[in-house]
């Protein structure tokens, strides 16, 4: 059987009562194990996978910490994670038309489209049966993967990085500027203001911004990361100047400064993505007609407003969850010409995924985080290690 990350509620419970309940303590690295599985058989419209790289995600550390829900309880005592990855396709069903042997794919996680096209659920998260794809092997549906864009001109990291973020930033940008087009359209502005707070999914969607000649803000605590966005042509803030948000001087100093910065205007686009201190910072900044996007609820999962407030300066908020399968290959055709990711310096092999999650939790490292899974890599893509 092929080896393979788990996590299971047994092992939540073992952490939650060695830190006395205190969820902060938590240690994803203690929870994460590794493990085997007995995958499915291949059906007729299967691939079956050679993962390759994968990249640590936020909903892994959130299914290890059960801070949101305790999913691998409510999956029935233990889940299979990992929802974004690279692999070479190493057998297929008879009935599958679109992918050989050979091929180099990668995922998107949207586990059970709706009638729209939007993911009821989240493959290898709350999507039943669903194995993920921090292992060796998997059997996935035909429909589950993309062709790699392997001449984007990004080494193996960087495409690994972006099957889940880039997908999400992609979703996040059309619909935010789709929002703001609605209330004023290109005949009266051309060219607005986009601010972004630090994270992964954040910097694609400034690429997308700036790409698209927006004038695009990356606050961010991280050196590292402002630094690449900036040689990118991304203007930095750095977040700790304003100490992440902890007061409301914090937010009125941020705004002043975000004002100066745009000739008293404020940002049209702010992408939010934590909650928690950034999201009063990020309402604050914004210009009349201003909208504020999110996918993801790291620092908090409540947000409040004046609806008085937002309502005379035209805000909309608007939240989603990830985008539909045709637009992640949408997304996937932009790897390399927008979407630049900022890379962990380092590339963590497979029985240090673990300690992966653990970083990212921390916010220790300087880029999204990469887990080499296979050793022999296929020649397609050897010239692709850089
Ligand atoms: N719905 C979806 O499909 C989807 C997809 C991807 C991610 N998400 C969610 O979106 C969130 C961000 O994901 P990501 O992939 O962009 O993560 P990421 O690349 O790991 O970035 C997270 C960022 O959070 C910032 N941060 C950490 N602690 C902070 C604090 N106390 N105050 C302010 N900022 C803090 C850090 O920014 P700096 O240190 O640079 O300031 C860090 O870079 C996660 O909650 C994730 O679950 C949702």
């Amino acid at each position: 059987m092929p080896r393979a990350f788990s996590i299971s509620a047994d092992s939540v419970a073992a952490e939650r009562d060695r830190v006395g309940g205190d969820l902060e303590k938590m240690d994803a690295s203690r929870v994460v194990k590794l493990d085997e599985v007995k995958l499915r058989d291949l059906g007729p419209g299967d691939v079956r996978l050679k993962i390759l790289a994968v990249s640590a995600e936020h909903n892994v550390d959130h299914a290890a910490i059960a801070d949101t829900m305790n999913i691998a309880e409510a999956r029935g005592g233990k889940m299979y994670p990992g929802n974004s990855a690279m692999g070479e396709v190493i057998e297929v069903g008879a009935n599958v038309t679109k992918f050989a042997v050979g091929d180099v794919v990668v995922t998107h996680c949207n586990g059970e489209p709706d009638m729209y096209g939007y993911p009821l659920r989240i493959w290898a998260y709350d999507q039943p049966d669903s194995v993920g794809w921090y292992g060796e092997e998997a059997v996935v549906g035909e429909w589950q993967v993309i062709k790699a864009p392997l001449d984007c001109g990004l080494n193996l990291w960087e495409m690994a990085a972006l099957p889940l973020r880039a997908p999400t930033a992609y979703h996040m940008w059309r619909r935010a500027i789709g929002i703001y087009r609605l209330k004023v359209d290109r005949g009266q502005r051309a060219r607005i203001n986009v601010l972004g707070f630090g994270g992964g999914v954040s910097e694609l969607f400034l690429m997308l911004a700036k790409h698209e000649g927006h004038r695009a803000i990356f606050c961010s605590g991280s050196p590292d990361r402002r630094k690449h966005l900036e040689s990118l042509g991304i203007e930095p803030i750095d977040q700790k100047e304003f100490n992440r948000f902890a007061d409301k001087g914090d937010v009125k100093a941020f705004n002043k400064h975000v004002k100066g910065m745009t000739g008293g205007e404020g940002v049209h686009i702010v992408c939010d993505m934590l909650r928690g201190n950034v999201y009063p910072a990020g309402l604050a900044v914004l210009s009349r007609m201003g909208v504020n996007i999110s996918s993801g609820w790291q620092l908090s999962t409540q947000v409040d407003y004046n609806s008085a407030n937002l309502s005379v300066r035209q805000i909309t908020l608007d939240h989603l969850h990830y985008e539909t399968v045709p637009g992640c290959a949408a997304a996937t055709e932009l790897y390399g010409s927008v979407f630049k990711p900022t890379i962990h310096r380092e590339i963590y092999a497979f029985e240090d995924l673990p300690r992966a999650i653990h970083e990212m939790h921390e916010n220790t490292q300087t880029g999204i985080p990469i887990v080499r899974v296979a050793e022999d890599l296929p020649e397609a893509v050897r010239s692709l290690v850089p």
